[in-house]
């Protein structure tokens, strides 16, 4: 499995494996890879002829410098389990993805969405998100790509963007991936005391319970997740946001809502955990 850190050497190869005809999956990461990653990975395998995952910690998408620098950097464990896995690992740096800085990188931003929710808390952040993505797109030029329903906005983002952009790429979300204690796999896991540990999965615990009340017909939104909220922060959590929003639009819920999606930002300790539930109506 090549290691590919210069771009001549990345269409070199996709441009070989196109002319034998073969389809191109792709997998955009950016490292210290858990069992969520490698599902994705297994996804766009099932989907295509050759995978590309790309590991790039990028800059551009950070709204904290020291959020930045503490972001684990584990590339040789990361090839170990991508090898027999992925045909080809894409390791650009910094300066090869904005060589003339982050000042005068052309930026793609997708309206709405990118300003809404997580967006509003964390200012540029899916800027970052659908600016990285759009090239790391034009330079695999995949037939499909495979993103975690995780980062429920990041995948209607990235969804928006293909389809305002007209790029020819069938996308793919996948369902999340688990511990056997409900808590949603991350990097930031990483963050994590032993305690804390033990603490975290009250976060999907929490979103279970609003959406099980959700199901059984309650409305009140903003009762469920003022509650919710005070049970987290009980529980050790700094709650930074829940949301119930339309799970298409990501707008308040009207009454032509299908499905609902319950979005969980909460702190714990160092680590800022996120968690999402669609609730169909
Ligand atoms: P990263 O956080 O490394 O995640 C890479 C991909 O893995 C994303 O599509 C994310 O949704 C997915 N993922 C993470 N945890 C998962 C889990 N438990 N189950 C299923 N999928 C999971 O998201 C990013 O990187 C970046 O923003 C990126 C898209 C690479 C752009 O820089």
């Amino acid at each position: 499995m090549p290691l590919i850190s210069e771009i001549t050497a990345l269409r070199a190869t996709i441009q070989d494996w196109r002319r034998q005809g073969l389809r191109i999956g792709f997998v955009p990461t950016m490292g210290n890879l858990h069992a969520g990653h490698l599902q994705l990975v297994k996804t766009a395998r099932q989907h295509s002829d050759k995978v590309v995952v790309s590991i790039f910690v990028n800059p551009l998408q950070f709204d904290r410098a020291s959020d930045l620098s503490a972001y684990p950097r584990t590339l040789e464990q990361d090839c170990q389990h991508l090898s027999g896995l992925a045909d080809a690992v894409f390791t650009p740096t910094p300066e090869l993805m904005y060589p003339n800085g982050q000042q005068q990188q052309t930026r793609v931003i997708v309206p709405g969405i990118s300003q809404v929710l997580e967006g509003a808390l964390r200012p540029g952040h899916f800027d970052g998100v659908s600016t990285v993505v759009c090239k790391l797109f034009n330079l695999v030029q995949p037939d499909v790509a495979c993103f975690g329903e995780k980062d429920y906005q990041q995948l209607a983002l990235i969804r928006k963007m293909v389809s305002d952009l007209n790029m020819p790429i069938e996308l793919i979300g996948v369902p999340t991936v688990r511990a056997e204690n409900g808590l949603a796999l991350s990097s930031r896991n990483g963050y994590l005391t032993q305690s804390e540990l033990a603490q975290a999965p009250a976060l999907a615990a929490t979103m279970h319970a609003i959406a099980e009340r959700i199901s059984a017909g309650e409305r009140e939104f903003a009762a469920l997740v003022q509650d919710a909220s005070a049970r987290l922060n009980d529980q050790g959590f700094v709650t930074d946001a829940i949301d119930i929003v339309d799970a298409s639009t990501l707008l308040p819920m009207t009454e032509h809502s299908q499905a609902v999606v319950i979005l969980m930002a909460a702190f714990l300790g160092k680590a800022r955990l996120i968690d999402n539930q669609v609730v169909s109506l």
